[in-house]
Order: structure tokens, then sequence, then C-alpha cells
């Protein structure tokens, strides 16, 4: 499933796009698509599911723009370890979908109901006061869509003000290694796989570009784990765990990309999630 896409490549082309094209992606790389989430193996037990939908562009669907008609949704059971892995999950997609030449945005801030409508998704639990944007908070019954993303093509001219906004504000900045370090161990001394792991980590997409995550990493380099510092609150984003997932996929990609086989486990500790990764 990994082989042959240039992940380090895809991981620094990466951008959140908020301007699409109005056309669909061609069936070739729609179904190159699901062949792929057909064959991802992850090394977790998950319970996360990848729905391709059509969007209405006429609708509101995405706060800050229009939707291009293909979309995609990350469902799954909506405690902490879930979501998490809905992140991981998901990012692994979007990349590829990257590496195919489609644009995407993470979107946790979707129109629950016009989702609905174009996805439905809930079930029994559509009678229930749901919440405007996104699924809401906190664990509820049943599965729930944790993020979309928008799948098409960039449209590069006549950009709105309210999109370049978007891009200057949430920028593509990102911490440096040295500033998410948790414990006594300086970047100079970690091996060079793991610093390469942790380069592409910390390089991951996050909600109104926060990146929360924090890295630990034992005295003999053999166990890292990533993390929010316990007692995270994000001002606005419900779901914080989601970003750690993607976080710790890019790590996974880099130990992948250096041939570094390791165990990965996740467990929510002191409120939030944990992501173990043992050589
Ligand atoms: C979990 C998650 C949720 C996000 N939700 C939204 C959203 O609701 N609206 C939005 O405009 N951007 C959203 N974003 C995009 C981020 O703002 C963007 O990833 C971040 O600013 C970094 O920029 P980059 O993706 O271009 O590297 C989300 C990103 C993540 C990872």
């Amino acid at each position: 499933m990994l082989k042959n896409i240039d992940w380090e490549n895809t991981i620094n082309s990466r951008r959140s796009i908020r301007s699409f094209e109005m056309r669909p992606v061609e069936e070739e790389k729609m179904h190159m698509l699901q062949s792929f989430i057909g064959g991802m193996k992850m090394p977790f037990r998950h319970n996360v599911t990848i729905r391709m939908f059509k969007a209405n562009p006429n609708k509101k669907l995405y706060t800050a723009f229009s939707s291009p008609p293909d979309n995609v949704a990350f469902i799954t059971t909506t405690d902490n370890c879930s979501i998490a892995t809905a992140g991981f999950i998901g990012e692994i997609l979007i990349l590829y979908a990257t590496s195919l030449g489609l644009s995407t945005c993470w979107y946790g801030h979707y129109l629950l109901t016009e989702l609905e409508r174009v996805m439905p998704h809930l079930g029994a639990y559509t009678e229930l006061e749901n919440a405007k944007w996104g699924y809401g908070k906190g664990e509820v019954e049943g599965e729930r869509a944790i993020c979309i993303t928008p799948l098409g093509y960039w449209k590069q001219e006549g950009v709105r003000l309210i999109d370049r906004m978007q891009t200057s504000f949430f920028s593509h900045k990102r911490k440096q290694i040295s500033e998410l370090m948790e414990n006594d161990i300086k970047e100079e001394n970690l091996p060079p796989e793991i610093l390469y792991a942790l380069d592409l980590a910390r390089k991951a997409p996050s909600a109104a570009n926060r990146q929360h995550w924090r890295f630990t990493v034992s005295s003999d380099f053999k166990t890292i784990s990533i993390a929010m510092p316990v007692g995270y609150k994000h001002i606005k984003w419900e779901h914080p765990n989601v970003d750690i997932g993607i976080c710790a996929s890019h790590f996974w990609l880099g130990l992948k990309i250096k041939n570094i086989d390791c165990k990965v486990s996740l467990r929510e500790e002191q409120g939030r999630v944990v992501w173990i990764f043992e050589i």
C-alpha cells in the first residue's frame, strides 16, 4: 500500500486549499483512490470508515468556500482513541490524494445538516439535537463524520479575499523539533532516522495550525511517544486528538521510509490519547 509513493515530497508539498474548480475528479483517479482505501492496512486495530461523497456547490457545506463535486468523510465512533485513529488514517488518504495531484483541506467545522443531506450517515441519531458545526463534541452513541475534506483541483485565479486571509492567517509555518521535545533528550543526540521521522511529524497539518503535539523519546531511543500536553484545550477545535493522529501518521511514514520496523499502539492517558512507537 505504501510503495511507489514519494511520501516525503508529498508531505512537503501538501497545503490546505480553500478554492476549488467545479469539476469532478477523473474516473481513473477515483478508482485509484477506492482501491487504495480498500488496500489500506494500518498498524493498529480501528473502526474508521472512509466514505467518498458528492456535494452540491450551491449549498453551504464548508464555511469558507464552495464544495467541489467530490469529497471524503472520515467516520468512526467518538471515543478519543477512535477519533485519533481517524486522524491517522485520514491523513494517509489525504497524502495519497495529494500524490495524485488532488487538493484537499481537513475540515472539522462542516455544516452537519448539509452533510447529512448529501451523505446520510446519522441513521437513528438524525432526530437528536445535533450541533451546527461538525458533529459536536464529547462521546456520543454511534458513529459520526469526525472530519471531511474536499477532493479536487485548486482554482488559483480569482481567489477571494477570505481565502487569502485564511491562507495567511493559518500559515504554513511549523515549530522546530527542539520546541516540541518533552524530555531532556537533545535534538542533536537523536539517531538520524528518528530525527528524520520527527521532522516529517512536525510538518503535519493541525486545526488553526496549533501544532499541539509533543514528542517524548526514551533514553535508549527505542520508544517514542506523541501526545498533546496533559490538560491541553484548543480554543475552538473540539477534537484535538485528531491532529495528534495526523502527526503520528507522519512519524510512522518517516520510520517506514527509513525501513525501521516498529510496533504502534495508542491509549488514553490523563484525558488525552498517547501514540507509542516501539522500535
Ligand atoms: C483536524 C483539522 C481540522 C481542520 N478544520 C478546519 C476547518 O474547520 N476550517 C478550515 O478552514 N481549516 C481547517 N483545517 C485546516 C488548518 O487550518 C490547516 O491545516 C493549518 O492551518 C495548516 O495549514 P496547511 O494545512 O496548509 O499546512 C483543519 C485542519 C485539521 C488538521
